[in-house]
């Protein structure tokens, strides 16, 4: 049987999955998780629009139930994420913008206060938080992305967030997170907001790079370059989403879904020869992961084939990103990982 990737990869990093109590419990997925993985991320319970439920009142359960089955087995937890424009609830934004600097210091007040209240109820329990996820601007156009906190408050939202996080727990690590850290230009932006960090004493401890990625792209040597761009700041690397998707839709999918290419079919050609180049691009990057003595922990987008969201994204399609299939086996990819030459 598969060796424990936990084992495997103990003298380089952590090895995570993401999933919610739900996923976590599925019995396929369950065994993989508890076998392999010394690292769990929410995939959804612990983002603020499902925590934050009004101003003062949170939704704690359903998070608390995924951190007690966590340490239940011994595994430890990715703290995800507390400021995302997707999952900001609305409420944070409720005010009169007549008088702008009221509103603006009301704002600032209820997001500081969300961060403290939720960095104080996990304190112990989490290793690591993303502060601050996607925050970077696509395209050339600017360097942030203009999400109502950029709006209302410019950089200056991240300084708030991540000052909130350290003073409530000095101990837990503080990560911005984003996807696309492969692209060159993406990545120059995301530098330029971790340099603006740094330089104005903002408490950064490392970068998320999320990996959602496909068959053909991005290459070992584009993965490196971000590595080792964070290296140069001195900060962590965490690869905290990786999935390796079998497609290779042109870039217009995301935004017109009907140009995303049709679904494979499982036992055809065209889907055994996707599966064979997944397990070369999953075996490339993680030799570049252990290769990387910044890199301190790793974790896929899901557990097994069977959960994924990217079955539903951007267009209903069967999909097999992750390491395991559908019935919980050991896919070409996990095999392909665990090369003895990766961890000497
Ligand atoms: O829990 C509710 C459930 O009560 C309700 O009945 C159901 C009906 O819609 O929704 C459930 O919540 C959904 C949740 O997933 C759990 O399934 C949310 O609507 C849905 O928006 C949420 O989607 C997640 C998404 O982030 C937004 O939080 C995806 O599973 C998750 O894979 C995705 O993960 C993100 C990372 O956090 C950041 N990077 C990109 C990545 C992929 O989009």
């Amino acid at each position: 049987s598969a060796p424990a990737l936990k084992t495997f990869f103990a003298g380089k990093f952590k090895i995570g999955m993401a999933a919610d109590f739900g996923t976590a419990n599925e019995a396929g997925a369950k065994a993989v998780l508890l076998k392999h993985a010394n690292s769990l991320t929410a995939e959804s319970v612990m983002k603020a629009s499902p925590i934050g439920v009004s101003a003062g009142v949170y939704n704690f359960a359903p998070a608390d139930d995924l951190i007690a089955f966590a340490q239940a087995n011994g595994i430890e937890v990715r703290g995800h994420a507390l400021v995302w424009h997707q999952t900001s609830p609305s409420w944070l934004f409720d005010g009169d913008r007549t008088d702008m600097t009221a509103y603006k210091a009301l704002v600032r007040a209820r997001l500081e206060t969300y961060i403290t209240d939720v960095v104080t109820h996990f304190k112990g329990k989490v290793y690591c938080w993303d502060v601050v996820n996607e925050a970077t601007r696509d395209d050339a156009s600017g360097t942030y992305r203009d999400s109502e906190w950029y709006r209302l408050f410019g950089s200056d939202f991240i300084d708030y967030a991540f000052h909130a996080a350290r003073a409530a727990d000095p101990a837990v690590q503080l990560f911005i997170n984003d996807y696309s850290t492969e692209d060159a230009g993406k990545r120059g932006r995301l530098m330029t907001i971790v340099q603006g960090m740094i330089d104005r004493g903002v408490p950064v401890d490392g970068v998320g790079h999320q990996m959602h990625i496909s068959i053909s792209y991005p290459s070992a040597a584009q993965v490196e370059a971000a590595l080792a761009d964070v290296e140069a700041k001195g900060l962590i690397n965490h690869i905290t989403e990786m999935d390796v998707s079998l497609y290779n839709d042109p870039g217009s999918c995301f935004g017109t879904p009907s140009t995303c290419l049709a679904a494979l079919a499982p036992g055809t050609g065209a889907y055994n020869t996707a599966l064979q180049a997944q397990a070369l691009k999953y075996r490339e990057l993680f030799a570049v992961f252990a290769a990387h003595a910044s890199v301190k922990s790793v974790t896929t987008w899901g557990i097994t084939d069977k959960s994924t969201w990217l079955n539903t994204y951007p267009v209903t399609r069967a999909n097999w990103p992750l390491l395991f299939d559908t019935s919980a086996n050991p896919k070409s990819a996990l095999w392909a990982i665990v090369d003895p030459a990766f961890v000497p």
